[in-house]
Order: C-alpha cells, then sequence, then structure tokens
C-alpha cells in the first residue's frame, strides 16, 4: 500500500513534463553558477587589461599607493611588486603582518589578497586597506601592476 503510494507520486512526480522542465532548468542554472563560481575563485587569475587596471589603481589605490620608486603615501610603493617579497618596501615602516609573512607577491598571491586584506594573513593586517571584489577588476590591476617593474 505504501509502496503503491510512493510509485504513485514518484510517476506523477517525475512524468509530469512541467515539472521534469523546471528541475532540469533548476539543473543547469545549478550547473552555470558552480562553473563560474570555480573560475572566480581568488588565487585564479585570467590575463587582464592593464589600461582599464591603471584606471582603477588611480580610483582605488593611488591615494595610498603611488608606483614609482620610492615614493611613499599612506601604504608603500607598488613599483616592481611582482616578484618582491611581502613587507620589503625600503623605508615603509607600518606593516603589520606582512614583514614577517614568507609571501613572494605574483598574481595569484596579489589576487588574494586583493579579495580580501584582512583575511589574507587570517587577520594579522590591521591597517586600513581595500578590497576588491570583481575577479575582472582584480585582473586588470595585476596587469597593470605587472608593467611597473
Ligand atoms: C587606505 C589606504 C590604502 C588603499 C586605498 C590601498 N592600500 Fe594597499 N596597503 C595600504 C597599507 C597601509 C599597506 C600595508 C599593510 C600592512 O602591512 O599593514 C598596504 C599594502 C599593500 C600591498 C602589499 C605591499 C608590500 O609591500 O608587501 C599591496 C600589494 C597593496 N597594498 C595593494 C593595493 C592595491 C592594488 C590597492 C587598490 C585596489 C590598494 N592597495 C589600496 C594602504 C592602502
Amino acid at each position: 500500500m505504501r509502496l503503491g503510494q510512493l510509485s504513485y507520486r514518484y510517476r506523477t512526480t517525475t512524468y509530469r513534463p512541467g515539472t521534469a522542465a523546471r528541475v532540469g532548468a533548476i539543473l543547469v542554472v545549478l550547473a552555470v553558477v558552480s562553473v563560474t563560481g570555480c573560475e572566480e575563485a581568488p588565487g585564479t587569475v585570467m590575463p587582464g587589461d592593464a589600461a582599464r587596471g591603471a584606471m582603477l589603481f588611480r580610483q582605488q589605490c593611488a591615494a595610498c599607493h603611488s608606483v614609482e620608486p620610492g615614493l611613499i603615501r599612506e601604504g608603500p610603493s607598488l613599483h616592481g611588486v611582482i616578484g618582491a617579497r611581502a613587507g620589503s618596501v625600503p623605508g615603509f615602516h607600518r606593516y603589520t603582518g606582512l614583514r614577517s609573512s614568507e609571501v613572494v607577491w605574483t598574481p595569484e598571491t596579489l589576487d588574494r589578497w586583493l579579495a580580501d586584506p584582512k583575511g589574507f594573513l587570517d587577520g594579522r593586517i590591521t591597517t586600513k586597506t581595500v578590497r576588491v571584489n570583481l575577479p575582472d577588476d582584480r585582473a586588470d590591476i595585476i596587469a597593470f601592476l605587472a608593467t611597473r617593474r
């Protein structure tokens, strides 16, 4: 009796085309979301647009960072940052955690930093920094920084 009810329910839910189409649509949406979700995980860097990155840098970073060697503002100069050890800019004395880290700045580590500077070293960064939420924006800024070696 119970089995009969179950299989009846199974039939009604499975073979109604409307439901099947809806379930299919939901599965497609879930698949798309999980695929794009993977691509956008911090640390996976797509090739960026350096010209757009320069504009974003002016808007979001230049108040605190220059890209000229030795020019320190609120933050250290980011000239030559890719390939440099984190916390190693001479003359910048307000590092709060980067100097003792073993991090080397690569497009991947920069991407993780920019996605969440406060979380980057488990809360050891206590100065005011800026997070860049969109993966494309991060990629473009990183492409711009790569031109400043
Ligand atoms: C409000 C000021 C401020 C803004 C805006 C800001 N930063 Fe910073 N940034 C800092 C400070 C201060 C540090 C040093 C962090 C520490 O050690 O506490 C830092 C550190 C860094 C470092 C590590 C440098 C090193 O020598 O290891 C990078 C890379 C960086 N910022 C990139 C950026 C980028 C890219 C932007 C724009 C999206 C940005 N920051 C916006 C203040 C800022």
